[in-house]
């Protein structure tokens, strides 16, 4: 275990670099190909974060944060209230008539999802957790950051092994999450 994970400073550097990611899409540079390989990125990224928060970071919320219950309720109802529009990216080309649309409201959940937590869970973890559970669930999450398979990012050279490229398309959002198992770090 390094002391570089602890998972405040994990979940605040996945927000900003998504932050970066939406910066792109809403310059709306490129061509309309690379900009659906944009989004795919974009929510192959979401929900390899929201998959291994609730998979490793919300059971020991539930745990060391008294009333943690309800704020993990919470949080995974805010995960949810996303589901039908990014199952929509999911297979919408960048042609459909409610690409845009979806698009937007994808970005604007997660931005809104983000300030929530740094306002309401970030606190409770530093009220309520040691350094050492600290340390111990961002590093879960990098781990998954490291080992998930993902959608790389159109623009860069950056090479990622086979077996962590998915092809969009149906189903690739629950191929995701069904490879972020509970226990399996
Ligand atoms: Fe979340």
């Amino acid at each position: 275990m390094t002391r570089e994970n602890n998972v405040i400073k994990v979940l605040t550097e996945d927000h900003r670099r998504m932050e970066g990611v939406f910066g792109e899409l809403e310059s709306r540079q490129g061509r309309p190909g690379d900009r659906k390989g944009l989004a795919d990125h974009a929510l192959a990224e979401v929900v390899r974060q929201w998959t291994a928060e609730e998979r490793y970071v919300f059971p020991e919320v539930r745990r060391q944060i008294p009333d943690g219950k309800a704020l993990v309720r919470h949080e995974i109802d805010e995960h949810h209230r996303n589901d039908s529009l990014m199952k929509d990216l999911e297979v919408f080309g960048p042609g459909h008539p409610h690409f845009e649309d979806r698009l937007r409201e994808f970005i604007d959940g997660y931005r809104h999802h983000a300030e929530d937590e740094e306002h309401n869970l970030v606190p409770r973890l530093q009220e309520s957790c040691t350094e050492e559970q600290l340390e111990a669930m961002g590093d879960k999450l990098v781990r998954v950051r490291e080992t998930a398979p993902t959608r790389p990012h159109p623009g860069t050279a950056e090479t990622f092994p086979v077996d962590r490229v998915l092809e969009p398309g149906p189903g690739f959002i629950n191929r995701i999450r069904d490879s972020i198992r509970p226990g399996a770090l």
